[in-house]
């Protein structure tokens, strides 16, 4: 499986990626975590990304095209297949991804837009609270914790993202359809766009997605056989 999930912020990106990630073992390559570990170690990269993550701007092409180089470029992310979440964000990314792609012969399969509207994104993103030491996903009303404010899996302290308020969700929205929507017409025009609802529930979304990789998988095998007769 080598797929892309698109699709506004909130959509519920990073909650199907973890279920396909567990259902399939695929590499789940999430740019916004792997900023926010940078962020959280404080290191020279997370240092120059801090600004723009919690601003709700795009960290420079560059500099996540080249973190995406170095995870695509690991033996084991060629083996599982990888769903990639949060990239690509811009054409130039996109562009640049079928390039890295190209030269490690691991082509993609499709791009999966999860489309939502803006009172289902806002009440997503103001609600949503993530575990500060294992990074899981909760929301305070569609999938609270057990405990208030304790993670489920791992008893860590789970907190809000500062990006997750009213007026950054906001200017995330407005970058995401300068930035981010072209690229929807990007994966149209090579024929590798899917589009899945993604205001229904997270099962009934892994379902969908689950048609769409068979539906590929089993045009592949036809498009075996017939190179070989
Ligand atoms: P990133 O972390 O990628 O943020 P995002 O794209 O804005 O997406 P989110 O993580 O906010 O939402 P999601 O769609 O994953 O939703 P989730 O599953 O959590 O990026 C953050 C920042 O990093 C960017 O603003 C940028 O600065 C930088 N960055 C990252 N990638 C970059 C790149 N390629 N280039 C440049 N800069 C980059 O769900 C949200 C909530 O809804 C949760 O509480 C969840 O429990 C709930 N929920 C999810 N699905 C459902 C459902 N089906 N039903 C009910 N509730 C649901």
């Amino acid at each position: 499986m080598r797929l892309v999930l698109l699709g506004p912020p909130g959509a519920g990106k990073g909650t199907l990626a973890n279920q396909v990630h567990e259902k399939f073992q695929v590499a789940h390559i999430s740019t916004g975590d792997i900023l926010r570990e940078e962020m959280k170690s404080g290191s020279e990269l997370g240092q120059e990304a801090k600004g723009y993550v919690e601003s709700g701007g795009l960290v420079p092409d560059q500099l996540v095209t080249r973190l995406i180089e170095s995870r695509l470029s690991r033996k084991e992310t060629s083996d599982t297949g990888f769903l990639l979440d949060g990239f690509p964000r811009t054409t130039a990314q996109a562009e640049d991804l079928d390039k890295i792609l190209e030269t490690n012969g691991i082509p993609l399969e499709f791009a999966v837009l999860m489309e939502a509207g803006l009172p289902v994104i806002v009440q997503r993103l103001t609600g949503r609270r993530v575990c500060r030491q294992c990074g899981a996903l909760y929301h305070i009303q569609n999938m609270p914790p057990q405990k208030q404010g304790v993670c489920d899996r791992c008893g860590g302290e789970l907190y809000q993202r500062p990006d997750d308020t009213e007026e950054t969700i906001k200017k995330r929205m407005d970058v995401y359809y300068e930035k981010t929507a072209p690229i929807i017409d990007f994966y149209a025009q090579q024929d590798k766009l899917k589009k899945i609802d993604a205001e229904k529930e997270t099962a009934q979304l892994l379902k969908d997605l689950e048609a769409f990789i068979k539906d590929f998988d089993d045009a592949s095998d036809q498009d075996q056989n017939a190179a070989r007769s």
